[in-house]
């Protein structure tokens, strides 16, 4: 279920994308955050924990609770639920927790 017409910002979300998740094509609304296009495809599963090896999703969905990181075009540990789906978009699940010694994080 999706909301076209929203009460309070009016028309939203017209414009149709396409993007990838583990390679297969998916349909999205240019607006959406990678993580509600998920969810409207059904798809709820966006890895696996390492601690207890159970599936994570959406959690939190603002940017907070770091459930929710997939690899975009890449890049790795994406917050989906904070980053904007676009045309052409491959996103796979992470099934690994970031390493805080990676020079991404400065080391
Ligand atoms: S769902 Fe919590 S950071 Fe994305």
């Amino acid at each position: 279920m999706q909301i076209h017409i929203h009460p309070v910002l009016g028309e939203k979300f017209t414009e149709e994308v396409t993007f990838y998740f583990n390679n297969k094509p998916l349909k999205a609304k240019k607006g959406q955050t990678v993580a509600a296009a998920l969810m409207a495809n059904g798809i709820r599963n966006l890895g696996t924990s390492r601690k207890f090896l159970q599936p994570r999703g959406l959690y939190c969905a603002t940017g907070r609770c770091m459930s929710c990181f997939v690899t975009i075009n890449g890049v790795e540990h994406v917050l989906s639920c904070m980053t904007l789906v676009d045309e052409g978009m491959k996103v796979f699940p992470s099934n690994e927790d970031p390493d805080p010694g990676s020079e991404i994080n400065g080391s």
